[in-house]
């Protein structure tokens, strides 16, 4: 049991086929209880009940000394709002990484801080830190961190875009979703990661359902046939063609075939 852990979503090693252990994360947060609700629901959820991932949140105030638990203080120089003290959170992390290697002989933890500083959050970033079988996230509050967190404990630093948000904790909801719907399992048979928006640099193809017919629009023919080979042929066209119209830039770096290329090349039909 990690010392002083507020919430805890603790579970048994899993057996999974393409995993040695359940991958642990460790959330650093001033505001444990805005976890409880995304983190109760959905394919996070299930990779939790399926033992595919522990969750453990730590709430940063319980590392602080006073009888108030100030984990907090006013900016050296001046200036306003607060910047959340150093001391409790290199406590809280020294304590996670403690325990991981008396218990579990882990001798090194990736330490990510949350930060609108950080190199830019996306699905090859999720796919990478979904390899890991332990790591450590860091919600920072207030005007951010005291500046030696970043420099001298944190091993990453990431952002889920170029905007601020008033903590990292709904940026650490965004980074655990998208990394454990990539663990292997994770996703039910009727869900699959590998087609999804930039999985291969492409943006995916439409989707429709029940029923052929909606008002008066109807769903393309070729997804009504029964013929696999074709609809995929379309699905793959729909993909290429939606990220031309969408986001060009990402067709540089897609996985598209020469012939797919030179098609791109030639037609310049919207
Ligand atoms: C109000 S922000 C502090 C921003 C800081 N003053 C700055 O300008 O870089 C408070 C906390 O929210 C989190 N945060 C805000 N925006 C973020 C983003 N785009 N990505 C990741 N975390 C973010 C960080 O943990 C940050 O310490």
């Amino acid at each position: 049991m990690i010392a002083k852990c507020s919430y805890l979503f603790t579970f048994t090693p899993p057996l999974l086929s393409a995993r040695m252990t359940s991958m642990q994360i460790h959330i650093l947060s001033l505001f444990p209880p805005m976890f409880e609700g995304p983190f109760d629901n959905s394919i996070i959820k299930r990779a939790i009940d399926n033992k595919l991932v522990t969750i453990h949140i730590h709430n940063i105030r319980d590392y602080t000394h006073d009888k108030h638990g100030t984990a907090d203080d006013s900016p050296y120089g001046g200036g306003a709002g607060m910047v959340l003290k150093a001391g409790p959170v290199f406590e809280a992390v020294e304590a996670i990484k403690l325990e991981l290697l008396e218990k579990g002989g882990v001798a090194e933890v990736p330490v990510v801080l949350l930060t609108p500083q950080g190199r830019v959050f996306s699905q090859q970033v999720a796919l990478e830190l979904a390899k890991l079988n332990h790591l450590i996230l860091i919600c920072g509050h207030y005007e951010g961190v005291d500046e030696r967190v970043r420099e001298y404990l944190a091993t990453d630093e990431i952002s889920i875009g170029d905007f601020v948000l008033s903590g990292g904790e709904l940026a650490a909801m965004v980074v655990v979703d998208a990394m454990v719907r990539l663990l292997p399992g994770a996703l039910g048979s009727e869900d699959s990661a590998a087609d999804d928006s930039h999985s291969n640099g492409l943006l995916e193809y439409p989707q429709y359902t029940r029923p052929e017919v909606f008002r008066e629009w109807a769903v393309p023919e070729i997804l009504l046939s029964g013929n696999h080979a074709q609809v995929d042929r379309w699905r793959r066209e729909q993909s290429i063609l939606r990220t031309r119209q969408r986001r060009p830039e990402l067709l540089d770096k897609a996985d598209l075939t020469p012939e797919e290329r030179a098609k791109l090349t030639s037609d310049q039909s919207p």
